[in-house]
């Protein structure tokens, strides 16, 4: 089955706005990468300052070649990424931490029964 990645970020109250037009930014950065199936960016709504990228992909071996690639294409600007020389905003983000799971187990509206696969 599938993988999940998740991006948790620590984002101060103030960054919220940035972080999310930064985001909103970088619509369809991911869609077309080989693996990718599932993206969402989930902001805290009570208790604490933490944004959760969630991500899904075929297999860890899509996800780090998203990663290699046009994935460190998606963080050039706009915080992180490297230091040519450009003058780069800050990051909206104070920290990030990535965590990896594997899928064990789904379900989805109007399907029954165990899954197939
Ligand atoms: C699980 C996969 C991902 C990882 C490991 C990851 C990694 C990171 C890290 C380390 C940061 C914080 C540092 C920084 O500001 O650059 C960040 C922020 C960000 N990422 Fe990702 N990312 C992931 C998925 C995505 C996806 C799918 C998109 C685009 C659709 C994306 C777009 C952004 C944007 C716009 C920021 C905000 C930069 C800021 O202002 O703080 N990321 N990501």
């Amino acid at each position: 089955m599938s993988i999940v990645k998740i991006n948790v970020l620590t984002v101060p109250e103030e960054q919220r706005e940035t972080l999310e037009k930064r985001f909103a930014a970088r619509a369809g950065a991911v869609e077309n990468s080989d693996g990718f199936e599932w993206f969402e960016l989930l902001r805290p709504v009570e208790g604490t300052d933490t944004y959760l990228v969630y991500t899904r992909w075929r297999s860890e071996e899509d996800f780090q070649n998203w990663m290699s690639g046009q994935g460190q294409a998606a963080h050039r600007g706009g915080g992180g990424g490297g230091t040519e020389g450009t003058e780069r905003p800050k990051p909206a983000a104070s920290g990030a931490t990535l965590w990896s799971f594997e899928v064990v187990q789904q379900a989805a509206p109007g399907q029954s029964g165990p899954a197939t696969e």
